[in-house]
């Protein structure tokens, strides 16, 4: 064998990320038939196997009669190339697309978040009589079903490539409408690329839901950010989050708006300006969750955006301990970022988050089945989150013990 046939051999024939990329169409339909399989076993395994069944564990479809296989399936159609609902959603496909679905630059960031969260075992214990464990939790007023709420997605077009498919209306009420439906609370994004009109379609959407969900706003100028928090107060929504990781966007905004970082005079002005919560999302340093419990927030969220801002941020499974150490108890702690099954939340609340937020997987669901395809997501997600805290005798998620992780 000569050196040349010798590196033939060695040289994959086609990258995994080509793989993807080429053969997305059989890809998605092995993802389909992946979770197919998944749910076809939980189903086979009967109500005995299940002690989320116990806790009250979804029905594999939805009252509509759609499967989650069917969502996704669904979501492939209409979201590929921007997203090819991979079958496991890591960043590895899509990784330098954004805008699109994916991380930023060589993807890192967003992968990073994946590796942190798998880098924690489970400790298994079942010496103990914690049988139907409370996944409840009460937020801004509100009780909740769930420690899971949907992340911060927006941009039809930009990001999901689903002009005169999807619109911004249907899919935000995709979201909030899902997540009520879920018991929980979903989010109104303020899109960097968005002028203010759209901002309102998405509020006007959390208004006709009696005010049940949660708004987010850009770093942008302070008098735009004020006047979004008027309107935010005027949709009945719970609360107000910034993502101030989006301060170094500034090339995406639409003249003549900005974005840019905060001081924490600024913030406090911010905190001031509204009478509801004001939880500030991307602090990923304790340092900054100290200032941002000296400003005053209601909360703060772990996060890096799912790694579409700053490529090589660490995994937020990685920083939340250190994180939740220095504020905990003085602020709420939120976490994000990879959190795919119900496992990963019991994981980020062992490492110290009071809530999660769950970015992807919820698009996918809005986009692939409204209303009901969220829903199901969510309650997938929950009946996993049930299933380990039983087998790590986790009676609550208000409590939940470091020594679970392994
Ligand atoms: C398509 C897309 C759009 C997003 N838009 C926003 C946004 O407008 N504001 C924001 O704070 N975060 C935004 N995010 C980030 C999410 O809120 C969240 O931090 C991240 O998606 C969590 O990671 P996960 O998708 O791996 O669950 C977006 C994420 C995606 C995938």
């Amino acid at each position: 064998m000569n050196q040349n046939d010798r590196r033939e051999i060695q040289k994959p024939a086609v990258t995994r990320r080509d793989f993807f990329k080429t053969a997305a169409v059989s890809a998605g339909a092995m993802a389909v038939a992946g979770l197919a399989v998944k749910v076809e076993a939980a189903e086979a395994a009967g109500p005995a196997a299940a002690p989320a069944a116990a806790a009250g564990a979804p029905a594999a479809a939805a009252p509509g009669g759609k499967t989650l296989p069917e969502v996704m399936k669904a979501a492939r159609e209409k979201l590929y190339p921007k997203c090819r609902v991979c079958p496991e959603c890591d960043g590895q496909a899509c990784s330098g697309e954004v805008p699109g679905m994916g991380g930023i630059g060589t993807g890192k960031a967003f992968r990073n978040n994946l590796e942190a969260l798998a880098s924690y075992g489970l400790a298994m214990k079942t010496f103990h009589d914690v049988k139907k464990p409370d996944t409840s939790i009460t937020l801004f007023g509100e009780k909740l079903s769930m420690p899971i709420l949907s992340a911060i997605t927006g941009g039809v077009t930009y990001n999901m490539g689903l002009k005169g498919k999807v619109t911004e209306e249907e899919y935000m009420e995709g979201v909030i409408g899902g997540c009520i439906a879920a018991g929980t609370l979903g989010f109104a994004a303020d899109g960097i690329e968005d002028p203010v009109t759209t901002y309102a379609t998405r509020l006007a959407v959390i208004k006709k839901f009696g005010g049940k969900g949660l708004a987010q706003v850009k770093p942008r100028a302070q008098v735009d950010i004020i006047e979004r928090m008027h309107m935010v107060e005027a949709s009945g929504a719970k609360a107000i989050f910034i993502d101030i990781d989006s301060a170094g966007r500034a090339a995406r905004c639409k003249p003549p708006q900005i974005v840019e970082p905060k001081t924490p005079a600024q913030l406090r002005e911010l905190v001031k300006a509204t009478k509801l919560p004001f939880v500030i999302k991307g602090v990923m340093t304790p340092e900054e969750a100290q200032l941002a419990v000296d400003v005053g927030a209601a909360g703060i969220v772990v996060s890096n955006h799912g790694g579409r801002v700053l490529d090589h941020t660490p995994g937020t499974a990685k920083v939340l301990p250190a994180i939740a150490k220095a504020v905990k108890g003085r602020t709420l702690v939120f976490a994000d970022g990879g959190v795919r099954y119900g496992s990963d939340v019991l994981k980020l609340l062992a490492l110290g988050a009071n809530a999660v937020l769950v970015g992807r997987p919820v698009l996918r669901g809005s986009v692939g089945g409204g209303a009901e395809g969220v829903k199901l997501v969510l309650e997938k997600m929950r009946s996993e989150l049930v299933d380990a805290m039983v087998l790590t005798g986790t009676a609550s998620v208000k409590k939940v013990s470091r020594s679970i992780l392994a």
